[in-house]
């Protein structure tokens, strides 16, 4: 199975494709500071086992990011309102400790498997192999300990007006029940014009299954600062996908009109999320894949708008994937304290996690995850900030 097969380099020539995907210049903000500075690096915390974690800080273009080696955790990500105010619009906390206890996965990479496999079980070539269940029956976002949980090398560069951070790690054969060794590298692009691109790859040395992917939660009038449910949101996919009562998809592949999953149209997140339609009953909210019009691409392009009208602030996203879960922060239940000393409620933020679909390893009509030694697994997406 071939997946997408691009040249991946994080240059300049990033700002180009994302510039042709989402429209809108890559120039900077006016007033934004717009210099491509060396990474820096600091002391963040110390696993129990004694293993340093460290932040790096980049910004770029009016984006400010900060990301941790542990997970590659976004633990902030700052960009300006329309009068260029700037905020940190992702959810997160200020100390490792509350990452190690009890994060549902803020800003952190996301395999080998985004999302969820029944029983946490696939069969390839004839061989069935069993994955660590960390979701009831399920397995999901990579097992008990997923990419999000492990701590990856950090590489910083700079290269032309680019600034970012390539993020290796190697997860050995059998690892939560994967079959191979898998190489991945994940490599964080800041651009002159303030995008944020992230582009996975990976190199297996049996075959495999493999679906990366970022889980941040966005709250574009910042973190803790209440619901998104005014936040605009357009996503270019007539279909999606149900699940059952576990969050795996049936297999249907169900169009949106006429239903609340209609977003063709930008629409207020909250407008239909209390319709009461069975498939929000059971997620208590959006939780689902969507299936995007564009189907796989070459490049990038754009399928889902994001905005707070308040603000203006405002993110476009383009991706070489066919699918795309939103997740409307249905399981923020009041019980975590986020960076800026708030908590977080349900509702108080979304993801858009772009991705195959959810269970592709055991849905043979859904386009394959499977990676084959000799091949290497590239995707791309590409995140615009206006206001
Ligand atoms: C994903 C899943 C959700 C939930 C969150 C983390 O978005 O689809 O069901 O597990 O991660 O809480």
């Amino acid at each position: 199975m071939e997946l997408n097969r691009r040249t991946v380099i994080a240059s300049a020539a990033a700002a180009g494709i994302a510039a042709s995907a989402l429209g809108g210049t890559a120039e900077a903000a006016p007033g934004a500071a717009s210099h491509g500075r060396r990474p820096v690096k600091e002391h963040f915390g110390t696993l129990a086992d004694g293993t340093k974690v460290y932040r790096w800080s980049l910004e770029n273009g009016g984006t400010a990011l900060k990301v941790l080696s542990y997970g590659g955790i976004v633990q902030s990500l700052e960009i300006p309102d329309r009068h260029g105010r700037r905020a940190n619009v992702s959810l997160g906390f200020d100390s490792l400790d509350d990452y190690v206890a009890s994060s549902p996965y803020f800003g952190a990479l996301i395999g080998r498997y985004g999302n969820r496999i029944a029983k946490g079980r696939f069969t390839l070539d004839g061989k069935t192999y069993q994955l660590s269940v960390n979701d009831g029956d399920n397995s999901l976002h990579g097992g008990a300990k997923g990419f999000d949980k492990r701590v990856w090398d950090v590489e910083p560069f700079v290269s032309g007006s680019d600034v970012g951070l390539r993020l290796h790690h190697t997860s050995v054969d059998g690892d939560m029940g994967y079959p191979g060794t898998l190489r991945a590298t994940v490599t964080y692009t800041l651009t002159r014009g303030g995008d944020w691109i992230i582009d996975y790859e990976a190199t297996t040395d049996k075959a495999t299954v493999v679906n990366l992917t970022s889980h941040v939660y966005w709250n574009l009038a910042g973190e803790g600062s209440g619901s998104i449910e005014d936040h605009e949101l357009q996503i270019a996919a007539a279909r999606y996908t149900p699940t059952d009562a576990g969050l795996i998809p049936t297999g249907e592949l169900a169009k949106v009109a006429g239903t609340p999953f209609d977003f063709r149209r930008a629409k207020p997140v909250g407008r239909d999320i209390r319709a009461g339609h069975p498939q929000q009953v059971l997620a208590k909210g959006y939780d689902h894949n969507w299936v995007l019009d564009k189907g796989i691409t070459a490049e990038p392009e754009h399928i889902a708008t994001l905005r707070d009208p308040a603000s203006g602030r405002t993110l476009r996203i383009a991706t070489d994937q066919p699918g795309l879960q939103f997740y409307s922060g249905n399981f923020l239940d009041g019980t975590l304290t986020g960076t800026s000393g708030r908590t977080y409620r349900q509702g108080d933020a979304l993801c858009l996690e772009t991705q195959h679909f959810p269970d592709s390893p055991n849905q043979p009509a859904f386009p394959s995850t499977v990676l084959r030694p000799g091949e290497t697994y590239r995707t791309r997406t590409v995140h615009r900030f206006s206001a």
